[in-house]
């Protein structure tokens, strides 16, 4: 089969033949219809990963059609039109995923292909009511954010809500769960362009985290505080979330885009008894939750614009240059 291969860091992905992968026990295969990109890939490929194989197909998002079964797996799934889960071995914890996880793209070849071959739980059918790409924009960002929303930050109907970088893929399915669970929601972005787009969207404020005051800004618009802070970013400014939290407050962070390495006065932590959650992909049970939820409110993702395949480099510096409002979607052609 044809798949974009990494050969290395700093490499561009480069169209290759390789062999096919045949389902084995308890697997399937499915043919892709349309694949999606995460800053992950970007990070992969610069190798910036805490787990790094070259050469690799990349990519964690995909949606197509079930090709073949291996043994133990009912043969009526050929035909059915499906998602894939891309966490594999999450374990049977809820809490946490186990040393086995990880997500499809590396170490695992992904599915910047024509096929992947994957474990039949892996797979849900395709929202009726979303078409190939966006259906293949769904996966990782939406299992990401659904489960630091709902399951971690445990957001209740008529609670506040601030959702940092806004324009980031995972963030942007915070704002959409937060606001089908009932949420009031607010954002911070870098671009005050995206930041109008989400409030005609429904997000009720919004402020530009690269001026100056950006932090007084928001007190100022919620006196109270946010009951639930959703960032990808903790940088400097993650001080000013703990501020920003009302008392009880959870803060779920899913990434360090801004470094991570912070310095960090714990007293209104402490104060305000604020939680501060990590929160890291999500469990089959939350896959399945969010699916729901995205079936449920008919919940459409936000896609920057779909590209041919053949385009993946392009698509890769778009999203390193964090220039998309939503998911870059790739569709095969090979
Ligand atoms: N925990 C997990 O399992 C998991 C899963 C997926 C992703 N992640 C992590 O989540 C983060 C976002 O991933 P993604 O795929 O959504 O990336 P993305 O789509 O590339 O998001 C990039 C966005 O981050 C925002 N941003 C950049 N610097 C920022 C800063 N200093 N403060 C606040 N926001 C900032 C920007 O928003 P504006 O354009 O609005 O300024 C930018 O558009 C990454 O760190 C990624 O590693 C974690």
């Amino acid at each position: 089969m044809k798949a974009y291969l990494l050969n290395d860091k700093d490499q561009p992905l480069v169209l290759t033949e390789v062999p096919d992968e045949p389902p084995a026990a308890g697997d399937v295969t499915v043919e892709l219809r349309a694949a999606a990109l995460n800053h992950r890939d970007v990070w992969i490929q610069q190798g910036n990963y805490h787990v790094l194989r070259y050469p690799v197909v990349p990519g964690a998002d995909g949606a197509g059609v079930v090709t073949a079964v291996g043994e133990g797996v009912d043969a009526g799934l050929i035909g059915r039109e499906v998602i894939i889960n891309p966490g594999l071995s999450w374990g049977d914890s809820d809490v946490w995923a186990g040393p086995d996880f990880f997500p499809l793209g590396t170490p695992r070849n992904g599915t910047f292909a024509e096929k992947i071959t994957i474990p039949a739980i892996q797979l849900a059918n395709r929202p009726a009511h979303l078409d190939w790409e966006h259906a293949a924009a769904l996966p990782l960002s939406g299992l990401t954010a659904f489960r630091a929303v709902a399951s971690r930050a445990r957001l209740k109907a008529g609670e506040k809500v601030l959702i940092t970088g806004i324009g980031g893929g995972v963030a942007l399915y915070a704002m959409q769960f937060a606001l089908a669970l009932g949420g009031e929601v607010y954002a911070t972005s870098s671009s005050d362009d995206k930041a109008a787009r989400v409030r005609e969207i429904g997000v009720k404020g919004t402020a530009n985290y690269r001026q100056d005051g950006w932090a007084h800004n928001l007190r100022e618009q919620v006196p109270g505080g946010f009951d639930v802070i959703i960032d990808s970013a903790v940088g400097p400014g993650f001080q000013n979330l703990i501020e920003l939290a009302a008392p009880g407050g959870r803060i779920a962070f899913l990434g360090f885009t801004a470094g991570g390495d912070i310095q960090m006065d714990v007293r209104p932590v402490y104060r305000k008894q604020v939680s501060i959650l990590g929160t890291k992909m999500g469990s089959p049970r939350d896959f399945d939750a969010m699916v729901k939820l995205v079936n449920d409110k008919k919940i459409v993702p936000i896609v920057d614009r779909v590209m041919p395949m053949s385009q993946i480099n392009e698509a890769y510096a778009i999203v390193d240059r964090g220039q998309q409002f939503g998911k870059i979607v790739l569709t095969p052609d090979f």
